[in-house]
């Protein structure tokens, strides 16, 4: 099903092309929402359990949450049978959704490929899927039909260096129905290891009709360059090298539109850091905020001098409080802390 919508959102309407990578446990709505402020274009959320979605599960229904400020945003799914998967995507879309806290419905919906997690694949979801292009297919057809917003989906390169079939999956992909393919350049086998190999991206290029962001380990404005020149893709989608780092889409955007670059400072850096604080306390409540928030600090605080004493301190915060004075390090980061 062609929808109405699509012309205006994955066609015309990429812009810069620039996607910030779900990354569960790390995007989830507070930081979707400091990388779009830094001109992360699209964002997705983590990755949702079809299941979860399927049979109501509330912890499943707080990862769809999508704020106006985020848009266009789309929910991801992964799953592997084509019916859950179709009805858990007609829920996430609707505004009903039972628990579910969104002001806004997402704007498409994404379908998990990739994960190359054991919990995942063994059950046959995420890059498991890349093994049966024919399910691959049948997904992405009961998905589409189900819902009127388009759909996309996330594949790797394949399972193994012995099974590289990103070009067939994309097919299957787009056969079924699918407005936008993203092709992390890695295979399962590869995890999130060093080893990146961006031709595939351009092998799917060159067979699909639909835009492809090409993903893996761009870290950088000169990266983006390299990789739209080697792959000829439409966008891309950037993952780890913002952890921490949401600055990265101020410097690409304005690298792409000829503007001077704003550097980051340590000032800026403690600002945002405390804004996160903030928002992720308020998203998840004290407890779960600090928590999570030990992870963030550890890559903000990343390549700094006295950054060791800086995390140890960072991990016995007890409360919002003590977190938030121990911040002020980053403005004047220096040895003894
Ligand atoms: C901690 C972490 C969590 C991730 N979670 C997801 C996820 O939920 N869905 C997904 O499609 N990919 C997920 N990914 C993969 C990223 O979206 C991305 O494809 C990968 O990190 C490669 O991009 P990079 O080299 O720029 O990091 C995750 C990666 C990391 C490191």
């Amino acid at each position: 099903m062609i929808k109405q919508a699509d012309d205006m959102l994955f066609k015309n309407g990429l812009g810069h092309g620039v996607f910030l990578a779900p990354m569960a446990g790390v995007t989830d709505h507070t930081y979707r929402t400091i990388c779009k402020s830094f001109g992360a274009e699209f964002l997705v959320t983590e990755m949702i359990s079809s299941k979860g979605v399927y049979f109501n599960d509330k912890k499943t229904a707080r990862l769809a949450r999508i704020e106006k400020g985020e848009m266009p945003a789309g929910v991801q799914i992964f799953g592997h049978e084509p019916e859950i998967m179709a009805h858990a995507a007609q829920k996430l879309v609707s505004l009903d959704y039972n628990g579910c806290v969104s002001e806004v419905a997402p704007d498409f919906v994404d379908i998990n490929m990739g994960c190359p997690v054991h919990k995942i694949v063994s059950s046959g979801d995420g890059s498991a899927l890349m093994k049966d292009p024919d399910l691959i297919y049948r997904i992405v057809k009961a998905v589409s039909a189900a819902v009127d917003v388009p759909v996309s989906v996330k594949i790797r390169a394949g399972w193994d260096k012995n099974s590289i079939n990103a070009v067939e999956c994309a097919l299957a992909a787009q056969e079924g129905g699918a407005e936008l393919i993203t092709v992390h350049a890695r295979t399962r086998e590869q995890m999130y290891t060093d080893f990146y190999d961006w031709s595939v991206i351009a092998d799917v290029k060159k067979r699909v009709n639909v835009p492809v962001i090409g993903n893996g380990s761009i870290c950088s404005y000169s990266d983006v360059v390299k990789i739209k020149e080697q792959t000829g893709c439409d966008g891309v989608m950037i993952g780890r090298a913002c952890q921490g780092n949401p600055f990265i889409f101020r410097e690409i955007k304005e690298a792409l539109e000829n503007k001077p670059i704003t550097p980051k400072t340590n000032e800026e850096i403690a600002r945002v850091a405390a804004l996160h604080l903030e928002m992720i306390c308020e998203e998840k409540g004290e407890t779960i905020g600090i928590l999570e928030m030990r992870k963030h600090l550890a890559r903000y605080s990343h390549g700094m001098r006295g950054s060791p004493t800086f995390r140890n301190k960072c991990n016995l915060a007890n409360n919002f409080s003590e977190m938030m004075e121990l911040i002020k390090w980053l403005e004047d980061p220096h040895e003894e802390n």
